[in-house]
């Protein structure tokens, strides 16, 4: 078993810290207050290549490994959750999806301009009453004159309004059940196609989150992607990896916590000496840490896993159920730590806390996670 982080993944890994610190966290406490989306961050993350980190270069992207994605993924999260998963469903939800399953027509128009970070991407799987239970899909697609009419209603989608182009998931044949749902991909602008006002959320502010609603929208056939029918398996299969950039979003929020409240600790003094010097803060903060490297290592070991051609499922929902719990529980600690300077804005904990709790939430709650672990430790 090798720990070690090669040159390659090192460099990638220091490019999103120096980018973090520089380009990102100037804005990021603004940005959370006004809910602005960092429209000019995203293009300079495209022109960096981390908006199509594990895209081929064949098809304008990175070509870089899962571990590098995770190991960037932490390093702007630690400074901005927001910018973590803007950057998480354009690369898991949307171009890992295009590159595996899409056709030739699908990568050179639409999956090429996302790798480079000139398009942007949003995964339109969740509706009112689809959330944990995404099989029941009330948004529905059929066949007329060589279109596809789409007719129904999308929730909580991010990149809801910023994007330019968004798979959606529709049921097209209502006899098969979840084997009757198909995948579209929609473009702006699509007559009939239209996004909702911005989610006023507790976190992740700086990212944008809507619903969309589809009224007798037409696409053509060739924006099927994989084939009619293959909707479900398409959203599920390309969840499984999005799990690993939610989990690293989570492990970049965590450590985040951690080291605002290391650097707290050190400064504030109460008792005649420095906080960081009694051992009810010592405590918390080595338990923090243990819970972060622990939160790491699962979900580089998933991306690992996945960048081997192995298994990881269970993995990845291992690692996004422990990284997402942690990271409320860092947030929350840190907010102890600092004392009631964490309870205001001014100082950043508190957006840690209110980033960290989505994490248990998208792309698949804490509880789904736990029914996908016990189903394939069951599978035996
Ligand atoms: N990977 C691959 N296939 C899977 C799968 C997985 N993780 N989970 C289920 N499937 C397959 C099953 O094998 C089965 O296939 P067959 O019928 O061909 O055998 C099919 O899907 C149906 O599965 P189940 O019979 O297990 O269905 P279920 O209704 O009991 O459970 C579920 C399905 C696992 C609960 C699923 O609905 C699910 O994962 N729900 C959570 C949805 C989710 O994660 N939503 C996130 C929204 S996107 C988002 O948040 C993005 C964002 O903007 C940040």
């Amino acid at each position: 078993m090798n720990f070690e982080i090669t040159e390659d993944q090192l460099m990638i890994q220091q490019t999103a810290k120096e980018f973090a610190e520089t380009e990102i966290a100037p804005t990021a406490i603004e940005r959370d207050k006004k809910a602005e989306f960092p429209g000019s961050i995203v293009k300079k993350l495209g022109e960096l290549g981390f908006m199509g980190m594990m895209v081929s270069p064949q098809f304008d992207g990175a070509g870089l490994d899962t571990v590098s994605y995770v190991l960037a993924m932490i390093e702007l999260s630690k400074v901005d959750a927001s910018i973590g998963v803007i950057m998480s469903v354009n690369n898991s939800l949307v171009c890992y999806g295009l590159e595996k399953w899409g056709s030739d027509h699908i990568k050179e128009k639409y999956l090429k301009p996302l790798a480079r970070g000139e398009k942007l991407g949003a995964f339109a799987l969740s509706e009112p009453e689809a959330g944990s239970d995404a099989t029941q899909q009330h948004t529905t697609a059929f066949r007329e004159n060589g279109n596809w009419v789409i007719n129904g209603m999308k929730n909580w989608i991010t990149n809801g309004t910023s994007a330019d182009y968004y798979l959606v998931m529709a049921q097209t044949d209502k006899e098969k059940a979840h084997h009757g749902i198909t995948t579209f991909l929609v473009e702006k602008g699509t007559p009939g196609f239209d996004h909702g006002a911005k989610e006023d959320k507790l976190g992740i502010r700086s990212s944008d989150t809507c619903s969309l609603t589809f009224e007798n929208c037409k696409v053509p056939d060739e924006n099927i992607v994989w084939e009619v029918g293959k909707g479900f398996n398409f959203a599920m299969n390309t969840l499984n990896g999005g799990r690993i950039g939610i989990a690293a979003q989570a492990c970049g929020i965590a450590e985040g916590a951690l080291m605002a409240a290391k650097g707290y600790a050190k400064t504030r003094k109460a008792f005649g000496t420095e906080i960081a010097h009694h051992q009810a803060i010592q405590f918390k903060i080595a338990d923090m840490a243990v819970k972060v490297e622990a939160a790491k290592l699962l979900t580089l070991q998933a991306a690992a896993l996945k960048d081997n051609g192995k298994k990881y499922l269970k993995e990845a929902a291992m690692a996004k159920l422990y990284a997402s719990k942690v990271s409320v529980e860092c947030a929350l600690e840190a907010i102890q730590i600092h004392g009631g300077y964490g309870y205001v804005r001014e100082y950043l904990v508190e957006r840690f806390l209110r980033d960290a709790k989505i994490t248990e939430i998208y792309e698949g709650t804490s509880e789904i996670q736990r029914i996908v672990i016990a189903r394939e430790l069951l599978k035996d």
